[in-house]
């Protein structure tokens, strides 16, 4: 098995082949003049088992088109097997249609990824867990849930009377129940409203007082990060003594980063599954290659 790491985020691919002890495939990215990629393998893949690992951030169209291309490119050098690693799917969070005239992103990209020359693709922390039957090459669906878990655990944010697990909105209210049952916190919900047109979220309600108490929001993406500050804006203002934001993803669009600085959260976690600068004020990275090369190492 070697690992073939697409230009999105080689820090990741790097820390996945150390832990499996593999060889990263060599490749150069350049491009034609009119834009058009043109990627190259240069070592040798033939009759090889390959890792092709892409995560599909911004700029994301790149991203997906870049990974499509090495996977014609290692199916033509005559690779063996090749495993997509996709730790962030662009385009997850358009898994309906929201309104009417729109298409279903999600599906178009699975179709994508599932032409083309890939046999199996592992995803991680999906926005819908219906998104793996989107796809017609077998998928595992991988999840950060463990590792999030033992980082609360190890920052000692454990203790019921003082902290309590909360959803963002109705929709996340599953997915934090798992989370608080695996740290043993109680959960609350916060009602949150977004406008459909302009993406724009506001934080109604809350089901518990808040007053005194470490607030844990637990949530899958933060895309601009609007939700984040209205929650903590909110929460502190009805007398939470402190908000965390965790999230597997870290999209941070539209200067996310700046506006989650000079909002009155505490602090925000998220996994390396989109690669993210050094340093950015409040926000704590957690590596999560180990969930994937737990799964990949029964494959090798
Ligand atoms: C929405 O359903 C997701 O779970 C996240 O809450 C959402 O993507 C966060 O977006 P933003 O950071 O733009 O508020």
């Amino acid at each position: 098995m070697k690992l073939l790491a697409g230009s999105s985020n080689q820090d990741f691919a790097h820390k996945l082949a150390q832990q499996l002890n593999i060889q990263e495939v060599a490749c150069e990215f350049t491009q034609f003049p009119n834009g058009e990629l043109r990627p190259r393998i240069l070592d040798s893949v033939k009759g090889e088992n390959i890792i092709l690992l892409q995560s599909f951030s911004e700029p994301v169209h790149k991203h997906i088109v870049e990974f499509l291309l090495l996977a014609d490119a290692l199916e033509r050098a005559g690779a063996r097997h090749v495993n997509a690693v996709i730790p962030w799917l662009g385009y997850s969070m358009q898994d309906k249609m929201f309104r009417e005239g729109e298409p279903i992103a999600a599906k178009v990209v699975a179709n994508l990824v599932s032409n083309s020359y890939v046999k199996r693709a592992f995803l991680f922390d999906l926005h819908n867990s219906s998104i793996p039957g989107f796809f017609s090459v077998p998928t595992h669906h991988l999840s950060a849930l463990e590792i999030l878990a033992e980082h609360l655990k190890s920052q000692n944010l454990t203790d019921k009377s003082q902290v309590v697990i909360a959803s963002p909105d109705f929709g996340g209210l599953k997915r934090a129940r798992v989370f608080a049952n695996l740290v043993n916190l109680d959960l609350i919900h916060l009602d949150k409203h977004r406008d459909l047109a302009t993406g724009e979220v506001k934080t109604l309600g809350v089901t518990q007082p808040v007053d005194g108490k470490t607030i844990v929001i637990f949530d899958d993406i933060i895309n601009g990060g609007g939700t984040v500050v209205e929650s903590a804006k909110f929460l502190k203002e009805h007398g939470a003594a402190k908000v965390i934001f965790i999230a597997t993803h870290g999209i941070f669009a539209n200067n996310g980063r700046e506006k989650i600085a000079n909002s009155p959260v505490d602090q925000v976690v998220v996994s390396n599954t989109i690669a993210q600068p050094d340093h950015a004020e409040k926000i704590h990275v957690l590596d999560v290659s180990k969930a994937f090369a737990d799964q990949l190492q029964t494959w090798m």
